[in-house]
């Protein structure tokens, strides 16, 4: 009998908090409000999105993000510059709320303002986030969703090891069917890709 494939999420007493030897990944703070808000409603960072959003939105994206990261120990990370940018963005890994062929799976992702861009902060972060979802979590396969032009995403991607299933291509649910950012491409990495990545 086929079963509905499951996904095992091991969860943490207290939200986890993740060290290198540039970047913090750590729960978020209610003084990171502002320059969430100020980010979200930037053109620039909203380039492969379908809009930009109020400030009543991001906080709602913020306070979801929150709210798992309390409930699990892990998730979608605020992104802290120890003595740089007290809040740059986030980075890490979540569970999408919605039916896609690839699920169940753990996506990571990011989202830095731009006056972190260009430090390699988000490679670093992304680094850290993947090594503990497959040593702390366990996770048969982390994917990553993007639109097919975001190249500076793909290239964190290809830069923490993983590649593009091009037979994965599929419809983004939530963004509207007339929206030229529809389409959406998969990048996926299993363990032994992980472990071999590393060892390079
Ligand atoms: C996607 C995104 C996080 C990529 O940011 P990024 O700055 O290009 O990526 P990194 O932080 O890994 O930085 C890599 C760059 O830093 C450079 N760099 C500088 N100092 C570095 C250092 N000490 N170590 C490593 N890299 C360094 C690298 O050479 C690389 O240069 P490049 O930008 O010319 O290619 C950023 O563009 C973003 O937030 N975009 C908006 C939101 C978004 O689209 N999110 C993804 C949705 S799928």
């Amino acid at each position: 009998m086929r079963g509905v494939p499951t996904l095992v999420l091991r969860t943490f007493a207290a939200p986890v908090e993740l060290r290198t030897p540039r970047v913090l990944l750590r729960q978020w703070k209610d003084s990171d409000s502002d320059a969430w808000a100020a980010m979200n409603a930037d053109p620039e960072v909203r380039r492969y999105f379908p809009t930009v959003l109020s400030r009543t939105e991001a906080q709602a994206e913020a306070d979801r993000i929150r709210g798992a990261i309390a409930q699990r120990g892990w998730g979608m990370w605020a992104l802290e510059i120890p003595g740089v940018h007290p809040f740059a963005g986030f980075v890490g890994l979540s569970v999408p709320g919605y039916e896609a062929p690839w699920m169940p799976a753990v996506e990571i992702g990011w989202r830095l303002a731009p006056a972190a861009w260009h430090r390699g902060y988000a490679t670093e972060g992304a680094t850290a986030a993947l090594a503990f979802a497959f040593t702390h979590l366990e996770l048969p396969q982390v994917v990553a969703l993007s639109v097919p032009t975001n190249t500076p995403s793909h290239n964190v991607m290809h830069r923490i090891g993983m590649a593009r299933d091009a037979a994965a291509d599929f419809d983004h649910p939530r963004v509207p069917a007339d929206s030229p950012l529809k389409r959406h491409i998969l990048h996926r990495i299993a363990p032994e890709q992980w472990r071999r990545h590393c060892d390079k």
